[in-house]
């Protein structure tokens, strides 16, 4: 049987460059992209796309069977800032979204799920450099505690009812061509903006707060990977710890100056702060690199010229 896909959040900053990823991958009339709002953009005008609440499950059974999908990748999500917001929201769509996908893959629908995790199940009493696969996790936020329930929940179904369901905790992931959709490591895709605009910028985070960070070319890259390795490369069925570069705002800033030399910051620490203090500064992706052979290909030089680059362009 050919591979189908649907991607449901696929107007977000992710899903807007997976979606084009896996119809050059898989070709355009075998991925359906959805979303709860139509956009302007190529994911619309360049393929199918559907209106679909990932919160609705009669809408999505009857995607699924429209287009006989094999495959779901569920992107739409509540992230860590807002969710602080809308704490009884984000649970809801978080986690029921997520469990009717697992529920038609248990009923025999679909055959694979690829749901993200984050580097949010991540807590303060985690261990925060070098944050192993398996340790403390005692998220302290809305987003981070649906993200670990998440986990173990694909891990639940897996092993009960052998659902192949596939997860990455990502970093902060950043890119040029959608906005980020209200996380804590969005100022590092702001910077960037604010660079080429204005010559300034004033971070939300104070200036050593190292996390965890990837190029979004790189996440694709997994994600896709992931879904494409054989299920019994997969042997951890929660989530992969997932890791490219780590830095803090000072030395992204740093990278900056050597393109654009009267860069200047300052630092207006907010909320987010004491969310960015919650998670790693960086992270063991070791068995991720083990099971299915996962490396990155960008680092912050090669990340800041091609932000820079592209960003001028736009
Ligand atoms: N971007 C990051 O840095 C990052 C890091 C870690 C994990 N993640 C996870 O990756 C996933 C995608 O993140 P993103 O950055 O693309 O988010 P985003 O906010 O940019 O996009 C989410 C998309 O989901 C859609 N959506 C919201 N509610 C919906 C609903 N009820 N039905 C259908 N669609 C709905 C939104 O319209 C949006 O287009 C999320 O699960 C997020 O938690 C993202």
């Amino acid at each position: 049987m050919s591979t189908k896909v649907l991607i449901i959040g696929a107007c977000g900053q992710i899903g807007t460059e997976l979606t084009a990823k896996l119809r050059a991958t898989y070709g355009r009339e075998n991925v359906i992209a959805s979303d709860i709002r139509k956009m302007d953009s190529t994911v619309v005008t360049e393929g199918i796309f559907e209106v679909v609440n990932a919160l609705d499950y009669n809408q999505i059974e009857n995607l699924i069977e429209k287009y006989e999908i094999t495959d779901v990748y569920l992107m739409a999500a509540l992230l860590s800032a807002t969710a602080e917001k809308n704490p009884a929201f984000a649970w809801d769509l978080n986690m029921n979204s997520l469990f009717h996908v697992l529920n038609l893959a248990k009923a025999g629908k679909i055959k694979k799920i690829f749901w993200p995790s984050s580097i949010a199940v991540f807590g303060p009493t985690t261990p925060r450099d070098n944050t192993p696969q398996y340790t403390i996790m005692e998220p302290s936020t809305v987003y981070g505690i649906s993200k670990q329930s998440g986990e173990r929940w694909c891990e639940y179904y897996n092993k009960q009812y052998g659902v192949d369901v596939r997860s990455i905790r990502y970093p902060g992931l950043i890119s040029w061509t959608t906005p980020p959709g209200g996380g804590t490591t969005d100022y590092a895709v702001d910077i960037y903006y604010k660079a080429l605009s204005d010559k300034k910028y004033t971070c939300f985070l104070s200036e050593n707060t190292a996390l965890p960070m990837m190029y979004m070319d790189d996440a694709i890259k997994a994600t896709i990977s992931i879904m494409q390795a054989p299920a019994e490369n997969i042997k951890v069925r929660s989530s992969y710890n997932l890791s490219a570069i780590s830095f803090t705002p000072k030395e992204i800033a740093e990278s900056i100056k050597k393109h654009i030399p009267e860069f200047a910051i300052d630092y207006a620490p907010d909320f987010r702060q004491a969310i960015a203090d919650s998670w790693p500064a960086s992270i063991d992706d070791s068995v991720a690199r083990k099971d299915w052979g996962w490396q990155h290909d960008f680092d912050m030089e090669r990340m800041t010229s091609v932000m820079l680059e592209n960003l001028a362009k736009k």
